[in-house]
């Protein structure tokens, strides 16, 4: 039997680092408090990136692993004689008792033929990474307590740290923003809304607003965290956190689920396309989870380019743990087309991968215009705004308004209407179109599209979500009357990919 590897001199290093400043930060006064969570994060993230090559890539897998690991790679685990032989005689008693030949495991594990025969014939150490892909596999009805191992002893910290994503180019997309508001009106994608500094503050002073933050709070993340564990069962967790903003309320749902798994695996990825955003939402998730065990990841990136994120998406190497997107703050209803993003953003999950989304439901049908028009706060706000607005529609006015004064090459005035829009892509849902009226000093006026805000129908909503091939697990209403809000948990049913047939 090959000699099981210790851990690297450079991860004992970060670990014995990690572990100091754990030691040490209580005790420090609270202003030095954040400077040290910080370094944990950082430190943690090195961690990940050196625990991950081990993951990400099949070369240095192997190399990584040598003969003790076999081909997954990662530290073989030392283990007495005892153990491994008792190891080794359950894995092949469960795997012959699951009537599963030598390859057909091999296939399920996302795992060579070989590396099953040598696990099983102890000419191997397992490491902790092969036994997690065996953990994956329900047809051999594995416990952790099974595993020739302690449960404290698995690292969490398997990925990569902060990313700058491939392909991402924010030089040329505020150039087209520039471009597009000096032309002729038309639609602004809400992407371009958050780019630059000034747009990040002003969202930020939106999320500032007690009403807004309230309504916000009110959303039962922690109902959320108990069943998305319930569907995680042992296996560890990322969330992929689209269009975290400040990531309030993603830090809240991490928090839940850390505190409710009672385990740290829980791994929090931030994907942004502001930059400031992904900064503020970094230093919230990293002051807040660091003491906690939680381990975050900021990714500058745009979300209609998921596909292109292989680390963040499934893989037959990461079987092992299971994925949550997050699309919070109502994000999935400014989409021009929600179902499309579905389809074509989210194809890289795997069955029984989640869905966390929360949205504003109709104020009336969407076949009765008239009713919505009496009802709908965000459309009667429109008679009253020009005289007394609240404190909190002034801020979005200015949130929508600024990419249009910064980036006009003339001075203009901006007013901001809003329109009722019966053209969406969810049966059942409506949408509030807020449009700018551009005047030059010319008097010239142009008109463009700068936010859609859709109502739906849950009905609807969810039975257009499994078409897609999302089920509905549950959901739960949160804002009021006046306010009618849910969130849903949603499960994949198919394939990480869907073949045309
Ligand atoms: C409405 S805010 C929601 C913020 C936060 N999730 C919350 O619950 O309050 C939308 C967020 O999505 C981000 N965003 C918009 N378009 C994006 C894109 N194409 N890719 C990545 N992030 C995007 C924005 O920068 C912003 O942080």
């Amino acid at each position: 039997m090959a000699e099981p590897q210790s851990i690297p001199w450079e991860q004992q290093a970060l670990h014995i680092a990690i572990d100091t400043i754990q030691e040490v930060l209580p005790q420090k006064p609270k202003d030095q408090q954040e400077a040290l969570h910080m370094s944990l994060m950082t430190l943690r993230g090195f961690l990940a990136a050196t625990s991950s090559i081990g993951e990400e890539d099949g070369e240095a897998l192997t190399s990584m692993g040598g003969g003790g690991g076999g081909e997954l790679g990662g530290s073989a685990l030392s283990l007495d004689a005892g153990r491994l032989n008792k190891w080794q005689r359950l894995l092949a008693e469960r795997r012959e008792a699951a009537g599963l030949s030598h390859a057909r495991l091999a296939e399920l594990a996302g795992l060579s033929e070989s590396v099953i025969v040598n696990l099983e014939t102890g000419r191997y150490a397992p490491s902790q990474l092969a036994l997690l892909h065996l953990l994956s596999v329900p047809e051999m009805k594995l416990e952790v307590a099974d595993l020739p191992w302690e449960a404290a002893e698995v690292d969490p910290n398997f990925a990569l740290n902060c990313w700058l994503a491939p392909g991402f180019d924010p030089v040329k997309m505020i150039k087209e923003l520039a471009m597009q508001v000096n032309g002729f009106g038309g639609h602004i994608e809400q992407s371009y809304l958050y780019m630059d500094p000034m747009s990040a503050a002003d969202w930020c002073s939106i999320a500032d607003v007690k009403d807004y933050d309230d309504m916000q709070a009110s959303m039962q993340l922690d109902r959320a965290a108990g069943l998305i564990l319930k569907n995680t069962g042992k296996m560890g967790l990322d969330v992929v956190a689209l269009g975290p903003g400040s990531a309030r309320n993603e830090v809240r749902l991490a928090e839940q689920l850390l505190s409710q798994a009672g385990h740290g695996d829980v791994r929090l990825y931030l994907l942004d396309i502001s930059q400031p955003l992904l900064s503020v939402a970094y230093r919230h998730a990293a002051e807040t989870l660091a003491d906690r065990g939680g381990v975050v990841f900021a990714i500058q990136g745009n979300f209609h380019h998921l596909p292109r994120y292989g680390q963040l998406l499934y893989s037959p190497q990461r079987a092992h743990r299971r994925r949550l997107i997050t699309m919070l703050g109502h994000t999935f209803s400014n989409l021009e087309n929600e179902l499309r993003f579905v389809r074509n953003s989210l194809v890289g999950f795997a069955a029984g991968d989640m869905l966390l989304l929360d949205l504003r439901m109709a104020y009336a049908p969407a076949d009765n215009p008239e009713q919505i028009k009496e009802r709908d706060p965000g459309l009667l706000s429109i008679r009253r705004n020009t005289n007394s607005s609240s404190s909190l529609h002034q801020k979005w006015d200015e949130f929508l308004a600024g990419p249009i004064r910064r980036y006009g090459v003339s001075k203009v005035d901006v007013e901001i209407l809003r329109v009722l829009d019966l053209g969406c892509p969810v049966p059942g849902s409506y949408g509030v179109d807020a449009r700018a009226r551009v005047r030059s000093a010319s008097g010239e006026e142009r008109e463009f599209s700068v936010y859609y805000s859709r109502r739906y129908d849950a009905t609807r909503l969810h039975q257009a979500l499994a078409r897609e091939g999302w089920d509905l697990v549950d959901s739960w209403n949160y804002g009021g009357d006046s306010n009618p809000c849910k969130l849903f948990l949603l499960r994949k049913s198919g394939p990480a990919l869907r073949l045309v047939d």
